[in-house]
């Protein structure tokens, strides 16, 4: 059928909205009409040189949409349900089969290479389009089985799809990776979309101590307004002291880095109390180098994907505690058509939007 896409044609150039062909439903894949979809910042990663899924391709990997058509093999989901897109995995590795799909031996193949695709462009070339099982920046996308997520009909459908990757990676990081405990205390490197869910986590655990750092003050406020209890400027050259201070002189049990600078990961590290631990999410830019003693009384680093989320059982959690107002997410989303994702780009990066969310019908 023939769709609209937002096209990645080059590496530093800038999304073209193009008219394509996407094959139907095969065996386990279901055709899902987008009704709206986060840029993610992981969607920039087909702008690394050398990367290995490369333009021209199709990103976006946070859509929310209504099922049209389900391929042969498909069963317990049907046309007209409302589903929320997240990562792929395959079921069938061990750590699939225990729980854990975001740690799948399949989860860089399946998700960020863009695999073998179903969508050719206007002169019939073959276009990089099963980005996490989805390339969801388009009118409509092709899921798998194992990524849709049903969500119940009377939610706004639009706004849900960052719940499948930057949203609930912040908060499952908080809920089922750290297992934060009620009374604790957290700190949360960098507030953008990531950082500001493990926040509203934070709040949800009962954490007593919640500490957001940042580079923006604007985020820095929003972060008081979700559930921070103290914010402190990343510029500081007395954080680590202030964290120290602000944790009863012990340090912060969890951190939570988002920012993927190495330099951060070392406060980090430096911020935690003996026997706290710091998981890390950002994507990091360079090698980590850490004093002999770093790790010495019982610190540990963990590298967390997606919150280590089974996404079936986290995103209707995320579902419920927004319907009780105690996880605002949408307070972290601005709208955009998907004919000005290249506005959403740059908002993104200069920090103005914490979570733009294209729009393919509008
Ligand atoms: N591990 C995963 O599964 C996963 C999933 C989604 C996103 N990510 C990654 O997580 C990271 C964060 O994503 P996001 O959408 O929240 O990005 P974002 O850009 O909105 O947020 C990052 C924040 O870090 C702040 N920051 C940068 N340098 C800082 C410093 N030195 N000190 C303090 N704050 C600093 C920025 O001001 C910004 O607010 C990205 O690298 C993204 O690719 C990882
Ligand atoms: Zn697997
Ligand atoms: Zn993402």
């Amino acid at each position: 059928m023939k769709i609209e896409a937002a096209v990645l044609r080059d590496p530093g150039g800038l999304y073209t909205i193009e008219h394509v062909d996407l094959a139907d439903p095969g065996p386990g894949q279901i055709l899902v009409r987008i009704a709206g979809t986060g840029f993610c910042h992981t969607d920039v990663l087909p702008r690394v040189p050398g990367y290995p899924a490369a333009p021209p391709i199709i990103t976006g990997h946070e859509g929310a949409g209504v099922v049209e058509a389900v391929g042969p093999g498909v069963s317990g989901i049907a046309p007209g349900a409302h589903v929320v897109l997240s990562f792929d995995s395959c079921g069938r590795c061990d750590n699939c089969l225990g729980g854990h799909p975001a740690y799948c031996a399949h989860m860089f193949r399946l998700n960020l290479t863009g695999g073998r695709s179903p969508v050719s462009d206007e002169e019939g070339k073959p276009l990089a389009a099963r980005w996490f099982g989805q390339s969801s920046f388009a009118t409509h996308s092709l899921a798998t089985a194992r990524n849709v997520v049903e969500v119940d009909r009377d939610l706004p459908l639009e706004l849900l799809g960052p719940l499948g990757c930057g949203i609930q990676t912040g908060a499952a990081t908080v809920l089922v990776a750290l297992r934060a405990r009620a009374g604790s205390s957290v700190v949360v490197f960098g507030a953008g979309g990531v950082g500001l869910s493990a926040v509203m986590a934070a709040r949800v655990a009962g954490a007593a101590t919640i500490i957001a750092v940042d580079l923006h003050d604007n985020r820095l406020d929003l972060a008081r307004e979700l559930g921070a209890t103290a914010t402190l400027p990343g510029a500081d050259p007395d954080l680590v002291r202030q964290i120290h201070r602000l944790t009863g002189g012990g340090g912060a049990q969890y951190a939570v880095e988002t920012t993927g600078s190495p330099k951060v990961i070392e406060k980090a590290v430096d911020a935690l109390r003996p026997t706290g631990t710091v998981a890390l999410l950002g994507v990091q830019s360079g090698p980590l180098v850490l004093p002999p003693t770093a790790l010495a009384q019982g610190k540990n680093i963990m590298g967390v994907i997606e919150g280590d989320a089974v996404p079936q059982s986290f995103i209707p959690r995320l579902v419920e505690l927004w319907r009780q107002e105690r996880f605002p997410f949408d307070r972290l989303i601005r709208t955009y058509p998907l004919s000005a994702i290249n506005d959403a780009e740059r908002d993104s990066a200069s920090g103005v939007t914490i979570k733009p969310v294209l729009l393919p019908g509008s």
